[in-house]
C-alpha cells in the first residue's frame, strides 16, 4: 500500500511538473509573440534549415567550406579512412567542425542521391550521436559537416598516445555505455548504423562518446543486428587494446574469434589489456565479456538487441562500482 502510495504521488508530481513547464514555455511564447521578438529561427534547434526539414541539418556553400578548411589544406586533415579525408575546420566565426570529404561517390551512387540520403535521415539529436551540422550542396561531391570532436577516437586512446596514459578502465566502460547508448538511439529510430567500430566512436572534450558516421554505409548486408555484432567488437577492443584483426603465432585471426576462444578456455582475464588489467573488477569483466560474447553470436537471431546491451554494461558499470578496485 505505502508503495503504491508512493508512486502515486510521484506520478502525480511529474504530471505537475510537466504541466507547469508547458504552462512556462507557452506563456513566456506568448510573451515573446506579443513583443514581436518571436522569429522563425528561434524555436528550432540550432543549424537545422527550415527548407531541409530533414537531419542533414543546413547547406554550406563550397566557398565557407573551403575557408573554413584553409582551402583543403594538409595542415588541417585530421584523418584519412577508406571513406575520404577529414578536415578541421572552423564555420560561423567559431564552430569547430570536422568537415568529411568523400574520395569519390560510393560505388553505384551518386553524389547528389547519397546527400539525398543524408538529408533523409530522421532528426537524430542525442548526447551520443556526433551532430551533422549539414552539407555543402553546390558541388557534385560529398562533403558533410560534422561538429568536431576534440578528443578524437576511442581507439586512439585506448593504448595511450603522446605519452599520455591509457584510457583507464571505468572511462572505457563509460565510452562503451554511451556509444551502446547512441547505437540504440539510431535502432529505434529505424536507422542502421553500418560501420560501428572503435574509430567511429568518438569523444567529445569531457570524454562523452559519441558515434558517428551512421546512415552512410551502402551496403545492403548492413542490419541492426550486424551493427550489434560490430558493437560486440568494439567491447573486446576497449577490453584487450587489440586491433579487429591480430596475429597470433603467424596466424592471423580477427578479435573476436580470439577473444571468443579465450573465453571458452578460461583465459580472458589474461588477455586483459595490460594496462587496466588491475583495475577490472572480476564481476564486471565476467558480465562484459557475458554482453560481448552475446553480441557475437553466430546465429543472427541469438544476437540481443541494443537496449539488453545497453542494460548489461549498466549492469557491468554497477560490478565495477561496488568493487574496491575501482579507480
Ligand atoms: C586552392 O587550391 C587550388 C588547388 O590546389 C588552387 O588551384 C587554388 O588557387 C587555391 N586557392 C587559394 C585561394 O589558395
Ligand atoms: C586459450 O585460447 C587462446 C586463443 O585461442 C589461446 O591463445 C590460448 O593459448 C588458449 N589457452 C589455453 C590454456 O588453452
Amino acid at each position: 500500500m505505502h508503495v503504491l502510495a508512493a508512486v502515486m504521488g510521484a506520478a502525480a508530481a511529474a504530471i505537475c511538473c510537466v504541466a507547469m513547464a508547458a504552462y512556462l514555455y507557452v506563456h513566456e511564447r506568448n510573451k515573446k509573440k506579443r513583443k514581436g521578438e518571436l522569429n522563425n529561427g528561434e524555436w528550432l534547434p540550432e543549424y537545422r534549415s527550415p527548407a531541409t526539414g530533414g537531419g542533414g541539418g543546413r547547406s554550406f556553400s563550397f566557398a565557407e567550406i573551403k575557408a573554413a578548411t584553409r582551402n583543403f589544406s594538409e595542415a588541417q586533415v585530421v584523418g584519412v579512412g577508406r571513406r575520404g579525408k577529414v578536415f578541421r575546420g572552423v564555420v560561423d566565426g567559431g564552430t569547430a567542425v570536422a568537415i568529411k570529404l568523400a574520395a569519390d561517390p560510393s560505388p553505384g551512387r551518386s553524389a547528389r542521391e547519397f546527400r539525398a540520403e543524408i538529408e533523409a535521415l530522421p532528426d537524430l539529436r542525442h548526447r551520443h550521436l556526433v551532430p551533422i551540422l549539414g552539407f555543402c550542396s553546390d558541388r557534385d561531391e560529398t562533403i558533410l559537416v560534422y561538429r568536431y570532436m576534440p578528443r578524437g577516437t576511442l581507439r586512439e586512446h585506448l593504448r595511450g598516445k603522446n605519452g599520455k596514459p591509457a584510457m583507464p578502465w571505468w572511462r572505457r566502460l563509460d565510452a562503451c555505455m554511451g556509444a551502446a547508448r547512441g547505437l540504440h538511439c539510431l535502432h529505434a529510430g529505424g536507422v542502421v548504423h553500418g560501420d560501428v567500430k572503435a574509430t567511429t566512436v568518438l569523444l567529445d572534450e569531457n570524454w562523452v562518446a559519441k558515434l558517428s558516421d551512421f546512415g552512410l554505409s551502402n551496403s545492403k548486408h548492413v542490419t541492426m543486428k550486424s551493427d550489434v555484432y560490430s558493437f560486440g567488437v568494439v567491447l573486446f577492443e576497449a577490453l584487450m587494446a587489440r586491433r579487429p584483426a591480430l596475429l597470433t603465432g603467424d596466424q592471423a585471426v580477427s578479435l573476436a574469434e580470439h577473444a571468443l576462444a579465450c573465453h571458452r578456455n578460461g583465459t580472458l582475464p589474461d588477455a586483459v589489456d595490460a594496462a587496466i588489467k588491475d583495475q577490472v573488477a572480476p564481476e564486471c569483466l565476467e558480465k562484459f565479456a557475458e554482453t560481448a560474447v552475446e553480441c557475437l553470436a553466430h546465429q543472427v537471431t541469438e544476437r540481443p538487441a541494443m537496449g539488453d546491451v545497453l542494460w548489461n554494461l549498466e549492469l557491468s558499470m554497477q560490478l565495477q562500482l561496488i568493487n574496491p578496485k575501482r579507480t
